[in-house]
């Protein structure tokens, strides 16, 4: 694979001391994790007061959360911290109307075993309603490329140059909306909302943007909870009703929802734009051309999702200071887990810039028992955007924005702004 030299960093600067990968190209991605796996000590305290952890053991088990020193109770916590949004006077009234009392837990920081294993299996487990069954696979396959094109409809193709950023995100609105039942009206302001949690999990917001942010995801909640209601009268099947049947509350399915919601946006859409970047950057365009082949196009999805995903860490917190079974000693505090930097540790995957299998299983959808039920139906949205954008504009290239758009610092989600010229056709 080739790789594109960027900037040199001074020796002791650690390389995301003061960048995130939301801030980065994929080159410079590239090279920054190169250089943490070179990093000499297994930890770094960054300065938003999360430790951040790359290497895979330490990722996988920190995920994975089994030991009783490990919680993952702060895993939906906003970086800024509960206090400092109580302190904004302008998020109260959001935050009294559609927060209060607080949703339930239901998902990544559900702490009630049981309840998380019930609620999991109704979403991921093998009759689950995210869970791609091969029968089923053509359908879905047949209603990704129907969101694609109602996206691209959206976006319009009027100009010669076409928004693939704008674009990725209404597909993944479509797909994400209509797998949790929400209303097809409600779909476009999904964005939206999913963008809030995001930036509440990963950046550090504060005033006007921090109660903007606290007014989406309350209309969230409070649309999730509509949907559940709308599903629950319809007298079909879908996501609320299996929520029911298996005997989860309402207000925890109406978490379920909006958690989901939140989950399968950003991620989905940062996917795309980071991983169109890396293949049409690529001057003998190797992986773009394997879209092309229903045999190798899989593959390409994977290596996105494993090299530049939309979300590239996750949170836990240690309760007392712990060693890891590989000596990696961390203190109390909570830890940013990087699984998009574990994924290209060399002692996992010798050579993870190659489409060549081998190596660990990435851990973009995380480990153990809250691995991420959406995990088969994401990598085939990937796949599918992937191929069908190939498929209208075989011939794309990417159009540098002079100067180019800056993107915020987020410590979880990635994405990029990408604008393609369409080569003539479309
Ligand atoms: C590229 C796309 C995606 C990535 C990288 C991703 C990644 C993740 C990760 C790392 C977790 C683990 C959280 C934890 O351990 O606490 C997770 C959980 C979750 N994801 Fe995804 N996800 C993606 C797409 C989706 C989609 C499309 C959906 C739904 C339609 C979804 C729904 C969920 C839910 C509900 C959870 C919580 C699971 C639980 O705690 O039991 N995700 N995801």
């Amino acid at each position: 694979m080739y790789r594109v030299d960027s900037q040199v960093l001074p020796v002791a600067e650690f390389p995301f001391a003061t960048v995130t990968a939301n801030q980065l190209s994929f080159a410079e991605r590239d090279e920054r994790y190169r250089l943490l796996h070179e990093w000499p000590q297994p930890s770094y305290r960054h300065r938003s007061g999360l430790r951040m952890i790359w290497k895979y053991d330490d990722v996988r088990a920190v995920l994975a959360a089994e030991r009783p020193e490990i919680s993952r109770a702060n895993s939906l916590e906003p970086l800024v911290g509960y206090p400092r949004i109580a302190a904004t006077p302008r998020a109260l009234p959001h935050l009294f109307r559609h927060l209060i009392p607080l949703p339930a837990t239901a998902t990544a920081d559900l702490t009630d075993d049981r309840l998380h294993r019930k609620v999991w299996n109704t979403m991921g487990g093998p009759a689950g309603h995210f869970t791609l069954r091969a029968a089923e696979r053509p359908a879905r396959v047949a209603a990704m490329v129907e969101h694609f094109d109602a996206a691209l409809a959206e976006i319009g193709t009027a100009e010669a140059t076409l928004d693939v950023t704008a674009l990725s995100i209404a597909y993944a609105t479509g797909i994400t909306g209509s797998a949790v039942g929400l209303p097809a009206a409600e779909w476009r302001r999904v964005a939206v909302w999913s963008g809030a949690q995001s930036g509440l999990l990963g950046r550090w917001m504060r005033g006007r943007e921090l109660a903007g942010a606290v007014a989406a995801l309350g209309q969230l909640f409070t649309a999730s909870g509509r949907a559940v209601d709308h599903d629950l009268r319809s007298g079909t099947v879908g996501f609320a009703t299996r929520m029911r049947d298996a005997g989860i509350p309402r207000r925890v399915a109406v978490s379920a929802v909006a958690n989901s919601l939140a989950a399968g946006v950003h991620t989905v859409s940062g996917s795309i734009q980071q991983g169109v970047q890396r293949l049409l950057s690529d001057p003998e365009r190797l992986w773009w051309d394997l879209l092309a082949d229903p045999a190798t196009s899989g593959d390409i999805a994977v290596k996105v999702l494993q090299l530049d995903p939309g979300l590239v860490a996750w949170k836990r917190r240690i309760l007392r200071p712990v060693t890891l079974a590989g000596g990696t000693e961390l203190p109390a505090g909570p830890v940013l887990v990087m699984f998009a930097a574990a994924n290209r540790d060399p002692a996992a995957f010798p050579d993870c810039l190659s489409t060549a299998r081998g190596g660990k299983m990435p851990l973009t959808f995380g480990f153990g028992a809250h691995i991420c039920p959406g995990k088969q139906s994401a990598t085939l949205a990937v796949e599918v955007f992937l191929q069908q954008l190939r498929r209208v504009a075989p011939r794309a290239r990417l159009v540098e924005e002079v100067p180019a758009p800056g993107r915020a610092a987020d410590l979880l989600f990635s994405g990029a702004d990408i604008r393609i010229g369409l080569g003539g056709r479309l």
